[in-house]
């Protein structure tokens, strides 16, 4: 399994509502879940926070979290189906945020620190998750991918947003012009 990363056009569609689970859903979640501990062992100072069913593929309105992004040896995802925003709240931040899609960038995305969203859970049971900080931005950022969007789509300032790892793990800023302004990957229609 790969990971689909920009520009695929897998990654730009409004995926569709699971409306029963099935093997083949619950198939889908194992994959996800699979995928994010795989990638995770070859990024020794990143952390699989989630993941979206586009991302590998698949168009469906499925999303994994991890229950505590705090601690790598604790491998447990929660599945989230049909996930929706209810409302936002709270003032909008800017925080970094990565992407498995988006290979080797960070960037400083403006979120609200908070976020109502309503869910199915695996079992079939209607979940609602009071969210704020790292989670809400977190749980944003997923449903944005069910709806065909990235991190980089919310970046206006695209001159001082992104970040890269140097190879002590540390975030350090991109040079515009030598780097982001030629990768054609991820702005396929800027000059
Ligand atoms: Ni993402």
């Amino acid at each position: 399994m790969n990971i689909v990363t920009t520009p695929d056009p897998r990654l730009r569609i409004k995926c569709k509502k699971v409306n029963h689970v099935d093997d083949e859903i619950r198939e889908m979640v194992d994959n996800m879940i699979q995928n994010c501990l795989d990638w995770e062992k070859e990024h020794k100072f990143e952390i699989s926070a989630a993941l979206a069913a586009p991302q590998l593929g698949y168009d469906r309105r499925i999303i994994v979290v991890r229950e505590d992004t705090e601690d790598k040896n604790n491998a447990t995802f929660i599945p989230l189906l049909n996930p929706e925003v209810i409302k936002t709240e709270g003032k909008t931040v800017y925080d970094y945020e990565g992407c498995l899609s988006v290979p080797s960038y960070y960037g400083m995305v403006p979120r609200p620190t908070k976020a109502r969203i309503k869910a199915q859970t695996i079992d079939g049971q209607e979940v609602r998750i009071k969210a704020d900080g790292f989670l809400a931005r977190t749980l944003l950022h997923e449903i944005d991918h069910l709806n065909g969007i990235l991190f980089i789509d919310h970046i206006k300032d695209v001159k001082d947003a992104f970040y890269r790892l140097n190879d002590k793990g540390d975030l350090v800023p991109v040079d515009y012009d030598k780097d982001i302004a030629n990768n054609k990957d991820l702005f396929p229609d800027e000059d």
